[in-house]
């Protein structure tokens, strides 16, 4: 385990990942039954933008930095308030998943948080702080996918963010979204996942569509067309049993962001029903 997210806090598929999240949690939030969130690869939880990492790659500078600098107007504006509310809340540093749910949920939900690296654990125990809302545990996500489903609230957020470090990570997602089906079938499940090559995106995405047989939304984010070995210029999030309003919604947040954070001419968006 290499992957430490600290290098990429920040960066346009955190921006792309955080904000549907953030959507996805409000919506969730709009009926007052509470819900647990279960994030099986959770990270450190709070990163400094001014740190050794961050500094290293500085890929927050076209992503959260470019997007504060460029704020959508209207409607796309609104529908980022959450995520903006979450960031703000943490500034300088900027939030991981497991703040951005810790700020947008309500005393009545609650949350697991999933995360193996050591030094990562102990960070997001120290950025979590007390809350009796949470558990931290130092599980494996894939497991976390049986032993933690269903929750007993019976309405979820399941976020599944691999580091994608190893070939067979999409069907470790593929089989793991089978298994979870079994024992919450009417969860919500995001998926984020890199767009290296579409060809085989296509594949990936169609191979857990299948395993999950449930209703699902792909939605894409390119900042760049994607060359072969070339930087990570593109990202997806694939939820499935999306709330009803979160197509329609990231109708219109996915084309504001790529007016915010591609250049002029180029960039793309994604946003497909699967049925
Ligand atoms: C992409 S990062 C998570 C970022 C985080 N979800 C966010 O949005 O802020 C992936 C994390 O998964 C951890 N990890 C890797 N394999 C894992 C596993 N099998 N179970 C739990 N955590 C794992 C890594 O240490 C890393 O911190």
């Amino acid at each position: 385990m290499n992957y430490r997210h600290g290098y990429h806090a920040g960066n346009f598929a955190d921006v792309f990942k955080h904000a549907i999240l953030a959507r996805v949690l409000t919506l969730m939030a709009a009926k007052d039954a509470p819900f647990r969130v279960i994030d099986t690869h959770a990270g450190a939880g709070r990163y400094d933008l001014d740190g050794e990492h961050a500094k290293k790659t500085g890929e927050a500078e076209s992503g959260i930095h470019k997007l504060l600098a460029n704020l959508p107007h209207g409607a796309a504006l609104e529908l980022l308030q959450p995520y903006l509310h979450a960031v703000k809340k943490f500034a300088p540093a900027y939030p991981g998943s497991p703040l951005i749910m810790q700020a947008l949920t309500r005393t009545q939900d609650a949350m697991a948080f999933c995360e193996l690296h050591p030094e990562e654990f102990s960070a997001l125990e120290k950025s979590l702080g007390r809350d009796r809302r949470v558990k931290t545990l130092a599980l494996d996500g894939w497991t976390a996918l049986k032993s933690l489903l269903p929750p007993k609230e019976r309405r979820g957020i399941v976020l599944i963010d691999p580091p994608y470090e190893d070939p067979a990570e999409f069907r470790r997602v593929a089989d793991g979204i089978e298994e979870a089906m079994r024992r919450f079938a009417t969860g919500v499940y995001l998926v984020w996942y890199p767009v290296k090559n579409r060809h085989d995106t296509d594949a990936a995405i169609r191979r857990i569509v299948r395993a999950a047989g449930k209703p699902a939304l792909r939605l894409e984010f390119e900042i760049h067309r994607p060359q072969t070995d070339g930087p990570l210029v593109a990202t997806g999030m694939l939820a499935i049993n999306p709330p009803w309003k979160l197509k329609e919604e990231c109708e219109t947040l996915l084309p504001a962001l790529r007016q915010s954070l591609a250049s002029a001419d180029r960039g793309a968006v994604l946003v497909e029903a699967l049925d």
